[in-house]
């Protein structure tokens, strides 16, 4: 079975991207720093501990298992802690992945999945957002990968670096089996926090900004199952292997859900109710993103099954009653 290198193997995305790989027939090979990852996370295949940001240990696992193709999703990625600690995200994203892709590149390796997301596009009113809009980062976070992108590009310039970059709109939900899921410490996405406050884990779900401009004065986001999302990335190998060239893929459904939306079917789907706060903003959100693209399911046919809201809140509500990793 052909090895891919998966980078956060060990963290919520990663851990169910190799569990698809698997399934499709190939062997994830995790590097994880463990920063935020769960060694219990990696069940798929094996694991190797490192930090993108020492380059002998990345070159020691691309000569010991020789992997046809790098998936990266190692990062920092909370928006809010981006805005406050802009330089740590600077440090760890680019500068590891710049790392990564000179590691990739020395060991000869010519295809690379990259991690993206729709927070490169930044805030932009009534604007359609496709692949090809104009990216205004209004986050470090979002920033940082854009800077990516942007290297990614550069070196298939000068090296022939084929790569896919899927730009994620905000991944919900978990492993229907419960085997893989999303679990942080400290928890900061909206799904899990709701579900933290219904089962009485935290006093209530506050709602950052309630006088956004839209309908009911809250943010709008786009919810794509996890493992709708990481469908794709095993679809974006696929591609690579038989494409010749680079292609950046939107990863989202095109349906939009403010965060009262999601209280409220958070509510249906458990028939519990919510403990609410009404806050202040948290500086770094967006208004709106929801994807205005079909590229992936015309191009890769990715079709999504699993990206409907009462389904992701149904796997999540599975997982947040499971049994979760301790180490
Ligand atoms: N929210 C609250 N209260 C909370 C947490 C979140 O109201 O306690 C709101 C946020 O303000 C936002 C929405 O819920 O409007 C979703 O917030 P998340 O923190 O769950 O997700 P983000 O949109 O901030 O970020 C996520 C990923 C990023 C990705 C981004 C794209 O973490 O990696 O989606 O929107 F870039």
């Amino acid at each position: 079975m052909a090895n891919v290198l998966v980078t956060g193997g060990a963290g919520y995305i990663g851990s169910h991207a190799c569990k698809a790989l698997k399934s499709a027939g190939f062997t994830p090979v995790t590097f994880d720093n463990l920063c935020t990852g769960w060694k219990d996370a990696v069940k798929f295949g094996p694991f190797e501990q490192g930090d993108l940001l020492d380059r002998a240990r990345l070159d020691g696992v691309f000569a010991k298992y020789s992997p046809v193709a790098v998936m990266h999703f190692a990062a920092l990625s909370q928006v809010g802690e981006s805005m406050q600690k802009p330089g740590k995200y600077w440090h760890n994203n680019v500068t590891g992945s710049l790392n990564l892709i000179e590691a990739t590149i020395a060991a000869g390796v010519k295809q690379f999945v990259f991690s993206s997301t729709c927070a490169t596009y930044g805030d932009q009113d009534n604007v359609v957002l496709d692949e090809n809009s104009l990216q205004h980062p209004i986050n470090a976070y979002g920033a940082s990968k854009r800077a990516i992108e942007d290297m990614l590009k550069d070196f298939q310039a000068s090296d022939g670096l084929e790569h896919v970059i899927f730009r994620y709109f905000n991944v919900a939900g978990a492993d229907p089996d419960a085997e893989v899921g999303e679990f942080h410490q400290p928890e900061t996405h909206l799904i899990p926090l709701i579900l933290d406050a219904i089962d009485e884990k935290r006093d209530a779900l506050t709602i950052f900004g309630t006088d956004y401009d839209t309908p009911d004065g809250t943010c709008i986001r786009d919810y794509v199952h996890v493992c709708d999302l990481v469908d794709a990335h095993v679809l974006g190998v696929k591609w690579l292997q038989s494409n010749k060239g680079s292609r950046i893929f939107n990863l989202g459904t095109g349906s939009g859900f403010s965060v009262r939306d999601v209280v409220n079917q958070a509510h249906h789907v458990t028939n519990k109710p919510v403990p609410i706060v009404e806050g202040d903003r948290r500086p770094g959100d967006c208004t709106k993103l929801v994807s205005g693209s079909t590229r992936a399911e015309q191009e890769l046919g990715w079709t999504p099954t699993r990206s409907n809201m009462k389904q992701m809140i149904l796997d999540a509500w599975r997982w947040h009653n499971a049994e979760k990793y301790s180490e």
